[in-house]
């Protein structure tokens, strides 16, 4: 009689218990949960899904803007490894490649119809900056500075998150 109150309470106490963990999963936020709730989720956006193209930009001019950065992925990817992981020579060439990227000039008189036209002065500023920050990468993964190298890691970032909110906003 004794035995089988006991083993009454202890089912009860498992009850109380796994309600109790049911209730806590419950109230904890969704990236708790591990990587099920990212396979449930596939709509979530991944950095890998580009910028989008701003209302201003006609869609005849989105392939020539998107054939000049498709570029930016893979040497974005070098640049955090090349830097993060002192990888002199990966950093220095994704370095080299983004300051030697053919430039959209500056809209000129007469084209004012032109996609450069539609462009935020701001844009051509932090595109001069990027490769100007870009060869001072290059020159710190050059003479192995390591501290050079992360300051002129931050530096160029600025330019390029600079420059995709100058686009997306038009400003
Ligand atoms: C002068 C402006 C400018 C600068 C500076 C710039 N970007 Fe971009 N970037 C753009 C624009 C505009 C797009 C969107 C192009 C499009 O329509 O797909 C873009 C797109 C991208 C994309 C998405 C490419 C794709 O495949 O869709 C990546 C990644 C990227 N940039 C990384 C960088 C990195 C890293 C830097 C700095 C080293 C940088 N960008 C500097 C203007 C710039």
């Amino acid at each position: 009689m004794k035995i089988s109150r006991l083993s009454v309470s202890l089912v009860l106490v498992g009850f109380v218990s796994a309600g109790f963990m049911l209730h806590a999963s419950a109230a904890e936020p969704p990236r708790a949960k591990g990587s099920q709730a990212s396979k449930a989720r596939p709509a979530e956006p991944k950095a890998t899904s580009g910028l989008p193209t701003p209302d201003y930009i006609p869609e005849a001019a989105r392939p020539l803007l998107r054939k000049k950065m498709e570029r930016h992925g893979q040497d974005a990817r070098d640049l955090m490894f090349g830097v993060t992981l002192l990888q002199y020579d990966i950093a220095r060439a994704a370095a080299q490649r983004i300051a030697a990227e053919p430039r959209l000039v500056r809209p000129i008189v007469g084209g004012e119809d032109d996609l450069n036209a539609l462009l935020p002065e701001r844009f051509f500023v932090l595109q001069d900056e990027s490769r100007l920050r870009a060869q001072a990468l290059a020159a710190a993964a050059e003479k192995r500075d390591d501290k050079a190298l992360g300051e002129s890691y931050g530096r160029l970032m600025e330019t390029c998150v600079g420059c995709h909110s100058a686009y997306l906003n038009r400003q």
